[in-house]
Parts: C-alpha cells; structure tokens; sequence
C-alpha cells in the first residue's frame, strides 16, 4: 500500500492586503514554515491515528468528496502557528488535495491543486481569496492582480463571476522577523470596517489606490533585490493601513519597536491583532524589541517551494 508525504508552505502578505478586496493588487511570499501531512487508504477516515468525523473538517470533506470519497489515515505536523495569518489552513488543504490526487492518480499540476483547494477554502470559509492556496501550491512569491508580463503568469481563478489572476515573482531569500501580538482578531469584520469606511469617505477610496500603487512598486523593488526599497514600502503600507482602521496598539507598538533595526515593518494579513512583520538583516535584535513590548517573535525566510509529494510504496 502507498503512503503519500506531502509538505506545503505557509505564507505571509507583504503588501496590498485589504487593498487586493477591491481588485487591487497584493503580493504573498512563502515561507520556510511547513505543514506536513503523510495520507494512506484505511477502512475509515482517521485523522493523527483516531478516527474522525469529516463533517468536522469541511475543507478535508470538500477535498474527499473531489477523490472518491477515498477513507484514509491522516496524520498531520504542522509547523506553521495558527491564527496569525500565516495561512495554515491553506496550506492543509494544498497539502490533502496534492496527497489525495496522488493517491487517486489525479493530476499534480500545481494550478490544479492550487484550483481545488481554494475551492475547500471557499467551501469551508464561505469568502476568500485564492491568495493563501496559490502561494502555498506555488512557494516562492505570488501576486493577485497584478499586470504581469506572459511569462509571469501562473494561472486564473474564478469565482461567483470574479476572476483573479496570480503571477509568480522570484523572490530572492531575505530574513524576516513576524511578531504575533497574541490578539485573535477574525478577518471578516475588519473587511467589513474598510467597506463602511471607504463607502462614507472618498479619502479612504484615495488610500486603496496608494496602497495599490505601493504594492506595484513593491513587485518591482523584489525584482530588482532592492531590499532597502522594499522595507521603505512596506512601512509607508503600514501607515495607510492604519489610517483605513485595521491597525491596533499592540501592531504599532511592535513596529515601532522594530524599525530601528530593519528595513521595514508593517501589519500583514487583516490587522486588528494578529501579526506583523518585519524586514531585517539584524533578526536577534528585532526578536529581542518584539518580545520587550509583548510579542512573541519568529524567524522566517523566503524564496521557499511550494507544495512538495513523495511516494512510499510498502
Ligand atoms: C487577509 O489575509 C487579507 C485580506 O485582504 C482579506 C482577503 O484578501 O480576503 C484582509
């Protein structure tokens, strides 16, 4: 019997977020944090060696339902935190559909996986973005919505009428440091915030578009390696996002703790909590500021694979 080994990147949003909802573009980078997951055919569906209700994990269901229906063994390692916008849910669902379409003989085309499990995302969340899969499935960089050149161009997603296109970047390896503030905050309502704020206050429809042109600056600053570039416009991003609403105290105390030692810093993801990042050449003394103001600090590099599969036949 095969046992399939899968391994899928988390990733973070180095700019454009909140921006992207309203056809803008936004970039993601994959990071050296992994979900593992190994997958092998049993008489029920388990999960970690117990047996599991699928119902309880809809995007595991969605997934299942796409490949027969198959029962198998799921054992899961993830090392990517959860709830911090490090797209640990998008990175288990690419990394079941790659290890279900392996052992169903389906297609491991990346844009295939990347398709079916923004799909289980949908399908699980009700809203989102193809932004977390297709980082995951591809590794590296990704960019929704960004005009790219024909090469660059990876594939095209489309939802209720929504087309969204991602385009890959060859992003080079650079450190950085992301800090969790500790405060879950759910993505829904802060979306909602921008969309009240930018229906009552033409200012806040100015802000969308200089973060859409910051992003377009950033994809060119990754490009060029301009590191120095890069870190600027992520700050001036972090700025814009504060003033849409979506930063908070503990956001701007831990980047304004960090800048002296880096290149840049902003919130990523949807703010109100959750994480921050930094830029840096100096990690130890950004981790050292991070934890002295209340966060808990983490390294992470770039220029990482997207989801990887090997096959163990027994
Ligand atoms: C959340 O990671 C990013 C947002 O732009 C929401 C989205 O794109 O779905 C805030």
């Amino acid at each position: 019997m095969n046992e399939i080994s899968v391994s899928a990147p988390g990733k973070f949003v180095i700019l454009g977020e909140h921006a992207v909802v309203y056809g803008k573009p936004a970039i993601a980078l994959a990071i050296n944090k992994r979900f593992y997951m190994s997958v092998r055919r049993d008489n029920e569906f388990k999960i970690n060696n117990e047996a599991a209700d699928i119902r309880a994990n809809p995007h595991l269901k969605y997934i299942l339902g796409k490949n027969d229906m198959l029962p198998v063994s799921v054992h899961m390692d993830s090392k990517i935190p959860t709830g911090s916008g490090l797209g640990s849910s998008a990175a288990l669902s690419v990394a079941f559909s790659a290890a279900m379409r392996s052992l169903c003989g389906g297609s491991l085309d990346e844009s295939e996986i990347a398709k079916e499990a923004f799909e289980a995302e949908y399908f699980s969340q009700g809203r989102g973005s193809p932004m977390d899969t297709s980082a995951s499935a591809h590794g590296y960089g990704i960019a929704l919505n960004a005009q790219c050149e024909k090469d660059e161009l990876l594939w095209e997603i489309t939802k209720n009428e929504h087309t969204w296109n991602i385009s890959k970047i060859n992003v080079p390896s650079m450190t950085f440091v992301i800090g969790n503030t500790g405060v879950r905050a759910a993505t829904g309502p802060l979306v909602e915030k921008v969309r009240k704020y930018k229906d009552s206050n033409g200012f806040a429809a100015d802000i969308v578009d200089d973060i859409g042109k910051i992003t377009l600056e950033g994809m060119n600053a990754l490009r060029n390696n301009d590191i120095v570039g890069l870190g600027e416009l992520m700050t001036k991003d972090h700025k814009l996002l504060s003033i849409l609403g979506v930063s908070s105290n503990e956001l701007n105390k831990l980047v304004k703790a960090s800048l002296p030692y880096a290149y840049g810093a902003k919130l990523t993801g949807a703010g109100g909590g959750g994480s921050m990042v930094v830029l840096t050449d100096t990690p130890d003394k950004v981790c050292d500021a991070i934890s002295s103001h209340g966060g808990s600090p983490f390294v992470v590099r770039t220029g990482v694979e997207g989801v990887r599969v090997s096959v163990k036949s027994e």
